[in-house]
């Protein structure tokens, strides 16, 4: 390994001058370019040079330089995939060509999480120097059992395990693109507090919010109703929290795909070339490319989606699953209002949406409005009279609102008598009797006792 300015003399090391470097700006704009990626090659690294990009690291400042952190950098690719098998779905941890876990000593600054600010940002620093050599990086709250994580790395119990940071060469065909970041103007205030009200959230009224009151699975004051939450809000949340996905093919498929999808989509009428499909505020894209893949080529298929970002996500998330755009159209939606003139729309589908809208009732006016006489709407609903609606009021609902944003399940009976109101119901299906996962299907009344109430009905 090459000496550093740190192992020279103190005389020797560059003044500061008050003048900029040279080619400051072009280093900043290169440092902008990096992303994360969750796609590598499974190629090696040599070991200096991980070893240099961890020493890069450590030129971070810390505080009260008391460095208290500590680096595991794990190259050998049996614990890279026992580190893939603990994390429970970071099949990146098994593709990269190291794993840096990032611990700190336990028992010194901890006020304001000092010593947690510290290693992040000797990670940062990492990563800008991953990033400047060529490599590919991403950082990761996320790494599953911090116990079985220990017995491996042989950590002893002062040192936490904070994240880690995976490095390694992008595949070539690894989605190319940059999470967006939020207009600066939302994120900076001169000489005091000031933010648009659509990027902050609604909160639980309270006197105050003490920091350690507040936890991922139990959130005293995250509001789920999204009826109490704007539609720029909702918006706003999906836009950037589902960044946290990576648009790669197959990963992220959530719980509700599966044989719960397939039982949502057997409701789809039978559409030729050239029909028009709608479907509601998609997510990640996870449901929109199998119903893609179930519709006829030529079929339009229109995503009606409340953020910008979320789109181009989605769009991503078509070419990496091999799918062709040519039929697709990302359309933004303001609200509750749909960019389609009346009676044009053959079909809408709905799945598990309709309890994150914030004004549910003024969307099934909007879908009334925009189908042809005979159209369908396929939609589903996770629903509150039944056993999985329990689980979400005594478990789900208390944790924070996940990243797909606020929902609250509907009462599956009040559903039916908003769709009777304004179609006619011409098929209805109930999904999993039990809390969760099970995906058998009951008909009639049974319906509107299961977890999913899902229903064909035709505009009269
Ligand atoms: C502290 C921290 C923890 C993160 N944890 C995870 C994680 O557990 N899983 C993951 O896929 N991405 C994780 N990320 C990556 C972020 O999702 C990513 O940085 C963000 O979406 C912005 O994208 P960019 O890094 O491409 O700019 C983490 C990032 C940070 C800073």
């Amino acid at each position: 390994m090459r000496e550093r300015a740190s192992d020279q003399p103190q005389s020797s090391l560059s003044a500061v001058t008050g003048q900029p470097v040279r080619g400051w700006r072009e280093i900043l704009d290169t440092l902008a370019t990096r992303r994360s990626c969750r796609d590598f090659d499974g190629s090696s690294i040599d070991r200096d040079i991980l070893a240099e990009i961890v020493r890069d690291g450590t030129e971070a400042p810390s505080s009260c330089n008391q460095q208290q952190w500590h680096f595991i950098i794990v190259d050998d690719r049996d614990m890279l995939r026992r580190a893939h098998d603990i994390s429970g779905g970071n099949h990146h941890f098994a593709e990269c060509s190291a794993l840096i876990f990032l611990c700190f000593q336990k028992g010194w600054t901890h006020g304001n999480f000092s010593v947690v600010q510290s290693v992040a940002g000797a990670c940062y620093h990492m990563m800008l120097s991953a990033h400047l050599r060529g490599f590919s990086c991403i950082w990761n709250a996320g790494i599953g059992d911090k116990d079985a994580l220990a017995e491996m790395l042989g950590v002893p119990a002062i040192f936490e395990i904070q994240g880690a940071l995976a490095i390694g060469r992008a595949r070539p065909t690894a989605p190319d693109m940059k999470a967006p970041r939020r207009p600066f103007a939302q994120v900076h205030s001169w000489n005091g507090f000031s933010r648009p009200d659509s990027s902050v959230y609604p909160v639980a009224d309270a006197p105050a919010y003490p920091y350690f009151a507040i936890r991922n699975d139990e959130n005293p004051f995250a509001i789920w109703d999204p009826t109490r939450w704007s539609w720029e809000q909702v918006g706003d949340f999906r836009g950037y929290s589902v960044w946290a996905k990576s648009p790669l093919a197959g990963v992220y498929v959530s719980r509700r795909q599966g044989a719960a999808t397939e039982a949502e989509l057997s409701l789809l009428p039978d559409l030729s070339d050239g029909a028009r499909v709608v479907e509601l505020m998609p997510w990640g894209g996870t449901y929109s490319v199998e119903l893609r893949r179930r519709l006829a080529p030529g079929v339009e298929l229109h995503l009606a989606e409340l953020s910008e970002a979320n789109l181009s996500f989605i769009v991503e998330r078509f070419r990496q699953e091999g799918l062709s755009l040519d039929h697709v159209r990302p359309d933004l939606i303001e609200g509750a209002q749909l960019p389609y003139q009346d009676a044009s729309v053959d079909a809408v589908v709905s799945p598990q949406v309709l309890e994150q809208m914030p004004d549910p009732e003024a969307m099934l006016d909007e879908v009334q409005r925009v189908l042809k006489p005979g159209g369908s709407l396929v939609i589903s609903v996770r629903n509150l009279d039944s056993a999985y609606g329990g689980l979400w009021q005594k478990v789900e609902s208390k944790a924070q609102v996940p990243n797909q944003g606020p929902f609250t399940p509907l009462s599956a009976s009040h559903v039916r008598g908003w769709l009777a109101d304004r179609f006619h119901i011409d098929t209805e299906t109930g999904i999993g009797q039990e809390e969760s996962r099970d995906a058998t299907t009951v008909s009639g009344s049974e319906s509107l006792t299961c977890r999913l109430y899902a229903a064909r009905c035709l505009k009269r």
